[in-house]
């Protein structure tokens, strides 16, 4: 018998921008079995047309603007009770541009998960195309984390390589990596609702109950 979708687990997404990484989740989110149920989609940015893809699939949408607070606390205090009135069972970050305190972090430790554009731990942080270029690297890519108070830190669950080309800029190589985002986080979100993965301690990842030594990865196509 096919679940009620009120008894699925409860995805809220955060994203500051365009939100290709929703669109796909939204996506994946149609297929009939999708174990997770997308209940809201937030946004630190008013304009962020991530904001935009969620109102046009139905989704319940809120921002809550950074530039309205003096203090990252007092945004992430009101971020998180917008969160925590929607109880999410797994909170996705993608791409959201914003530094969460740790007091955020812990609160929602073990049930945040985020996509970020490099094969950590290479190149934490921002610009992760051009510092993978500038380097020489061959192979670049995407991993995808749960979230600690270390900041892009947290234990990597899943990457996938894409291959650097000669001539490449970071504008061609951030669309290849985004096509192996887009394929890759639904495919672990999948696995989060179904309950196949869970954060152990701050620093471990458990798949079926089983510690996983390395993260899976796809290698470059
Ligand atoms: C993605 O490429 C994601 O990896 C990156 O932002 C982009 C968002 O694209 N995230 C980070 O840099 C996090 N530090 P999208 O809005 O089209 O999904």
């Amino acid at each position: 018998m096919q679940a009620d979708p009120v008894d699925k687990p409860r995805i809220l997404v955060l994203a500051s921008g365009s939100g290709t990484n929703l669109q796909a989740l939204i996506e994946a989110s149609r297929e009939r079995d999708f174990p997770g149920d997308i209940v809201a989609v937030g946004s630190n940015r008013p304009q962020a047309f991530a904001l935009e893809r969620a109102a046009q699939a139905g989704i319940e949408t809120f921002t809550v603007d950074h530039t309205r607070y003096e203090t990252r606390e007092a945004f992430d205090n009101a971020l998180r009770l917008e969160l925590e009135r929607r109880q999410p069972d797994l909170v996705v970050l993608a791409g959201f541009m914003r530094i969460l305190t740790e007091d955020f972090v812990r609160a929602f430790q073990g049930r945040m998960i985020n996509v970020h554009p490099s094969l950590l731990p290479r190149y934490r942080g921002l610009n992760t195309h051009q510092r993978a270029l500038d380097a020489g690297d061959e192979v670049h890519g995407v991993s995808i984390h749960f979230v600690t108070e270390d900041l892009d830190g947290g234990p990597v669950i899943a990457r996938a390589e894409v291959p650097v080309r000669p001539g490449d800029t970071a504008e061609t190589l951030a669309e290849r990596v985004q096509a192996r985002e887009h394929l890759l986080y639904p495919i672990v979100i999948r696995w989060f609702c179904e309950g196949r993965l869970q954060l152990a301690g701050n620093d471990r990842i458990l798949f079926d109950d089983v510690p996983v030594p390395e993260a899976l990865t796809l290698p470059a196509a």
